[in-house]
């Protein structure tokens, strides 16, 4: 296992690659993959990615906006790519992408994404737990990791757990623009 910098963890070291076949008890009267047996995967590669990197269990806290793009047939191919972007407190931000293509490899398109928070679940005391950080490396994570904590804000809003007054982050990027 790759040695991890004592100030917290790269995001390579948590991420989860996940491939199904669509078969036919996954599919909707249609033939097409049924939405729900696919945000059941995305959950699962994103719990496996957030339990490696807070070496903990999780719970799902919340799940942002899913769209769905194009149908997934039967007999299609996907792949869930799992990466954490953020650590909070005791949460952690997990971005899944979703593609999808046949079997041979044909048709590959992107099909969907989406943003999930885990909260790391002390095994003794059933409680939320500290999560260790997140070292973001490449372009990508670090811009990830940087809009992560907006994103968060936004998220509690709706959630009714923040004032709209005491999101900071969001308050700052909006002063930003005027
Ligand atoms: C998620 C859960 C552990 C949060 O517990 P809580 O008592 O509300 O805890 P807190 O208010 O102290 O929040 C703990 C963390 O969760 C985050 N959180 C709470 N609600 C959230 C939401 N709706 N969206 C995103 N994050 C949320 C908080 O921001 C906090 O993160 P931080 O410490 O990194 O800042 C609790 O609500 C729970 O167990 N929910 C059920 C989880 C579950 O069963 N999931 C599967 C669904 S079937």
């Amino acid at each position: 296992m790759q040695e991890q910098p004592k100030e917290g963890k790269l995001v390579s070291y948590s991420k989860t690659i996940m491939t199904e076949m669509i078969m036919p008890n996954d599919t909707n009267p249609m033939g097409n993959l049924m939405g729900g047996y696919l945000m059941r995967w995305m959950d699962i590669a994103c719990a496996v990615c957030a339990a490696r990197h807070c070496e903990s269990q999780v719970a799902t806290a919340s799940v942002d906006h899913i769209s769905f793009h194009e149908p997934i047939r039967l007999g299609d191919v996907i792949t869930l790519n799992a990466q954490v972007t953020r650590a909070f407190n005791t949460s952690v931000e997990i971005f899944v992408e979703v593609s999808a293509s046949d079997i041979t490899g044909a048709n590959p398109r992107q099909s969907n994404h989406a943003y999930f928070t885990f909260v790391a679940i002390d095994r003794n005391t059933g409680h939320p737990m500290k999560v260790p950080p997140v070292i973001p490396i490449t372009n990508e994570e670090k811009k990830q990791f940087e809009v992560a904590s907006r994103r968060r804000e936004l998220r509690l809003i709706l959630a009714g757990k923040l004032k709209p007054e005491n999101a900071q982050e969001l308050r700052n990027f909006f002063t930003d623009f005027k």
